[in-house]
């Protein structure tokens, strides 16, 4: 695993999701009350963009149908659902470790 440099602290703010690249890989890169987290940025369901998602606590909400899925571990916290259908995501969110060296922001990938 190459730990590769996405971003700068002073890039993602509280809250924000950003989209980022690393090695070809499409992902999110996020920030929880000063915690880094990333992980793909297409959703396990049907692929939706996760960067227009909604940050819940450690956990991002797709927007499409509600899926929820932990940034820490990738698990699924919320099967989604539409109106009153339940469907099931089709995998668990892949995550990848994140570290800081001075204000860069590298991603293991
Ligand atoms: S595409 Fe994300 S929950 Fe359906």
């Amino acid at each position: 695993m190459d730990y590769i440099r996405v971003a700068s602290v002073n890039d993602v703010a509280v809250g924000q999701i950003l989209p980022i690249e690393a090695k070809g890989l499409k992902l999110l890169l996020t920030n929880v009350a000063g915690q880094y987290y990333a992980a793909q940025r297409k959703c396990p369901h049907m692929g939706f963009n996760l960067c227009r998602g909604k940050l819940d606590g450690p956990a991002v909400v797709c927007p499409l149908h509600k899926a929820k899925f932990d940034l820490a571990t990738g698990a699924i916290e919320r099967d989604p659902k539409l109106l009153f259908i339940n469907m099931k995501a089709k995998s668990d969110l892949t995550v990848y470790p994140v570290k800081l060296e001075g204000d860069a922001i590298l991603v293991g990938v």
